[in-house]
């Protein structure tokens, strides 16, 4: 495998602790905070691809949207009194959502991608997330300065794992995907990636099994701190 030229993040669990929500979640739901954030999280994921999957994408809403109507679910299905009474329960839904809008990073995020810039190696996120969100997340995780590219999915209204959500990473990058190294802690993001064509590391932060449909990423990693190996 030639040297990656530049590497590109995933976002949502990968540079930004999605569970980081988990201590909110348990001080509003006590005793179900581990749940609710875990629902969420696979709901959010399951209405992305609903959305990319069916009638051409004419259900497509941002991720925002997709973020906040997942929670809804989640709180429903853990509370089922806000099935009847959702008004009850939607300030407990604007705390979280709140708090989404301001995941914290992982600790050794900055120092990684300070190594990458000092080596010349162009550095991008390429997520789901809609643009205000990345925004947001970047600017209050410090990272002004340290990404080269900021790619959302919004303005093609398909979600990963769609290719031409992969292929947005080629086009931002003017190079092609054999020479990009795409780094997610999201199985099922770094299986397609690897797919489409990238060089992947699956950042293997919550120590799960990979996916079983017989293809491995290129590497596997604990820390965002493995991604300079490659460059070593
Ligand atoms: C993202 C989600 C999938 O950032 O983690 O794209």
């Amino acid at each position: 495998m030639e040297k990656p030229r530049a590497v590109l993040f995933d976002a949502y669990g990968t540079l930004f602790d999605v569970y980081s929500v988990g201590l909110l979640a348990e001080q509003l739901f006590p005793g179900q905070g581990t749940r609710l954030s875990t629902v969420w999280r696979d709901k959010q994921i399951e209405y992305t691809r609903l959305v990319t999957t069916s009638n051409q994408g004419a259900h497509y809403q941002p991720f925002w949207e997709l973020t906040r109507q997942a929670l809804t679910y989640a709180i429903k299905l853990i509370e089922p009194a806000a099935r009847q009474d959702w008004p009850a329960f939607s300030a407990r839904a604007e705390q979280l959502m709140n708090q989404y809008r301001h995941l914290s990073a992982f600790p050794e995020n900055k120092a990684v991608l300070q190594a990458l810039r000092d080596r010349g190696v162009a550095t991008g996120i390429l997520s789901n997330g809609d643009a205000q969100m990345l925004g947001v997340s970047t600017r209050s995780a410090g990272f002004d300065g340290l990404l080269n590219h900021l790619i959302s999915v919004d303005p093609i209204r398909l979600y990963k794992t769609h290719p031409e959500a992969y292929a947005l990473g080629e086009k931002a990058c003017g190079l092609p995907a054999s020479q990009i190294l795409f780094v997610s802690s999201n199985a099922w993001d770094a299986l397609a990636a690897t797919w489409y064509g990238y060089q992947t590391l699956w950042v293997n932060r919550l120590n799960l099994p990979f996916e079983e449909l017989g293809t491995q990423p290129h590497r596997i990693g604990s820390s965002l701190r493995d991604v300079l190996a490659f460059f070593d």
